[in-house]
């Protein structure tokens, strides 16, 4: 799948801000500093989404249309250690905001760190993903940091602890090398095709 253009539409940190149309969205969740932001940009081929080695630091739901026809969503990550209480809970309100809101279509991708593992926080995502019964593909990211045994360990683990029922609901990508961005493109056009 090709794009022919990806716009940067508005970061929200607020629900009333939402862009939402009604169009398929196809957002990323996911603990932060797993890489949402940059898979974002190795997907879309440019540097849209600001990413950063300090983790927190997507903190709004942030909106790009892409062909004018469909939106990625980049939401905030969750689990970020230092954030204070206040800061957590307003973190959950404006996901649950976004899952709340009006769209005729959404795929979660949920994307766990494969060096990391799925962490507490990403399995009791993964039952919130299932319990709105939304489509969700679960990709482990920077797989360029494993060799090949790590990663199919790592695979392994993330398939047993997020409860997935086979491995084809998992991808490896790496938006360092470029790994599994084409069969991601694949699934995300699969979606929006189905
Ligand atoms: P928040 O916005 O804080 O939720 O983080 P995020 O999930 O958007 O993470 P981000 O994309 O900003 O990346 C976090 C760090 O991981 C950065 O230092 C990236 O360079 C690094 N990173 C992201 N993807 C990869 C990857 O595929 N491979 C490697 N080796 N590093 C990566
Ligand atoms: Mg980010």
């Amino acid at each position: 799948m090709k794009i022919q253009t990806a716009v940067f539409v508005g970061a929200c940190g607020k629900p009333e801000e939402f862009f939402g149309d009604g169009t398929p969205e196809v957002a990323f969740a996911g603990r932060s500093n797993v890489g949402k932001s940059s898979l974002l940009n190795r997907l879309v081929g440019s540097s849209l989404a600001r990413t950063s080695s300090t983790p927190g630091r997507t903190q709004t739901v942030n909106w790009y249309r892409i062909d004018g026809r469909w939106w990625l969503v980049d939401l905030p990550g969750y689990g970020y250690a230092k954030a204070s209480r206040t800061a957590r809970e307003a973190w959950a309100r404006l996901i649950a905001s976004y899952f709340a809101g009006a769209s005729s279509r959404r795929l979660v991708v949920q994307l766990v760190d494969a060096r990391v593992g799925a962490t507490p926080l990403d399995i009791e995502a993964g039952a919130y993903f299932d319990g709105l019964g939304v489509a969700r593909l679960v990709v482990a990211t920077k797989v360029d940091r494993l060799k090949r045994n790590g990663r199919a360990r790592a695979r392994d683990g993330i398939v047993r602890a997020l409860n997935l029922e086979t491995e084809a609901e998992l991808l490896d990508v790496s938006a360092t090398s470029g790994e599994g961005i084409r069969e991601l493109w694949k699934r995300i056009s699969d979606f929006l095709a189905g």
